[in-house]
């Protein structure tokens, strides 16, 4: 259904109530999402990113029930990625030779994933169409935000800023804007999305932001591709993604074990005692990552300065969790963060070494020597964790 946004803009997208998994299983998306697409009407009719490919037939359909098809005069393709793509094939099977405005490395990866030579008009950053009645969309390229395609859409007359991926959130919601929604699931929903997908490129976030807020536009509305659109003081997402950028961290500390018989659940929760004794300020978060959702993990790591990992040895090895959340977390190249290691053994101790090499490798400052103990806990080892959680913050 058609939603007004601003002046002659519509939202034309699609809520996605039902999906709980996104890039394949890589990110869980407790609150849905949406793929949102707009048409602007002014002389020209464009419509700015499109929906996932499973949707392409209604999308396509809408469009043309709400007479929006037969008027398009082009497209723009801000990203390439198949959840803003997807219906391209479908509309342009319906409205063949249709302009595809996209970036140099836009027609790169559409024509990679779709292999169609369609009409492409390839725009770089200050590039603009007039599209009559006084506005234009004037493009930004925004390489690795977050791919080498990615660009955002500005239309001048309405200060309206099509940011694409940045500034949204995995959020389904029929509120189409900030203001209206929950603000705490908005704002979970916000670092979620910043933690898990745009940490590694924050140096870019940083350089992007400075120059897009150098070019000195009114800025009255950001309307993302996914979830709601900021209309309400829409630069606090912007101050927010500033300070994400700027290797974000809160007085808080993660600690991510998975244990096999509890004996390094009982040095996790130790260590978390120590923490509370000896900084009570200090926000202490534990998480068997086994049995919690990784992006939720991840997103705690994020707003952590400091996480503790623990293992058992295991075939002179760790657990197979933690291997997988350490490799997630050496991806997304954390900065200014510390860290040591913990876990049990039983003939063999290559557990602890090898969590402080990897936490190493992933860019982590180490602490100390971690923690191993012997067979099963006692009371004097889970005195010695909780006197490493205590020196961990001393
Ligand atoms: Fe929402 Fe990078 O696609």
């Amino acid at each position: 259904m058609r939603r007004k946004v601003k002046g002659n803009v519509d939202w034309v997208g699609k809520i996605d109530w039902e999906l709980k998994k996104f890039h394949g299983s890589e990110y869980s998306t407790h609150r849905g999402s949406s793929y949102n697409s707009y048409v602007v009407q002014e002389a020209k009719t464009v419509l700015i990113d499109g929906v996932w490919a499973p949707f392409a037939k209604e999308f396509v359909d809408n469009l043309e029930a709400e007479g929006i098809l037969a008027k398009l005069d082009f497209v723009v393709a801000n990203h390439g990625e198949v959840d803003h793509s997807g219906s391209l094939p479908e509309l342009l099977r319906r409205r063949p030779g249709l302009p595809v405005y996209c970036t140099a490395k836009g027609v790169q990866s559409l024509k990679g994933l779709y292999h169609e030579d369609w009409n492409f008009q390839v725009v770089k950053t200050g590039d603009s169409l007039d599209i009559g009645n006084g506005k234009s969309l004037v493009f930004v390229e925004a390489p690795m935000l977050h791919w080498p395609d990615s660009m955002f859409t500005y239309l001048a007359g309405e200060a309206l800023l099509f940011s694409n991926d940045a500034f949204g959130q995995h959020y389904a919601s029929e509120r189409l804007f900030n203001d209206l929604v929950d603000q705490d699931e908005l704002w979970a929903e916000c670092v979620k999305y910043y933690a898990n997908i745009l940490t590694p490129f924050s140096a870019l976030v940083t350089r992007k932001i400075a120059e897009v807020l150098a070019l000195g536009v009114p800025v009255e509305m950001i309307a993302p591709s996914h979830g709601i659109i900021w209309r309400k003081d829409p630069l606090q997402i912007v101050t927010k993604y500033q300070a994400w950028a700027a290797d974000y961290q809160e007085d808080r500390i993660a600690i991510l074990y998975d244990s096999m018989w509890d004996g390094t659940r009982k040095l996790a929760e130790g260590i978390a005692q120590g923490i509370s004794q000896a900084s009570p300020s200090t926000k202490v978060v534990v998480h068997n990552v086994a049995k919690t959702d990784k992006n939720d993990v991840i997103t705690d790591v994020f707003r952590s300065k400091a996480i503790l990992a623990g293992s058992p040895t295991v075939n002179r090895g760790i657990l197979n969790a933690m291997a997988g959340i350490l490799e997630e977390i050496r991806g997304l190249k954390f900065k200014g963060k510390a860290a040591s290691a913990f876990g049990c053994h039983g003939w063999s101790a290559e557990g602890v070494p090898l969590l402080l090499e990897e936490l190493a490798k992933a860019g982590f400052e180490i602490r100390g020597e971690g923690l191993k103990v012997l067979w099963e806990p006692d009371a004097a080892a889970v005195e010695a964790a909780r006197e490493l959680g205590r020196k961990f913050v001393g």
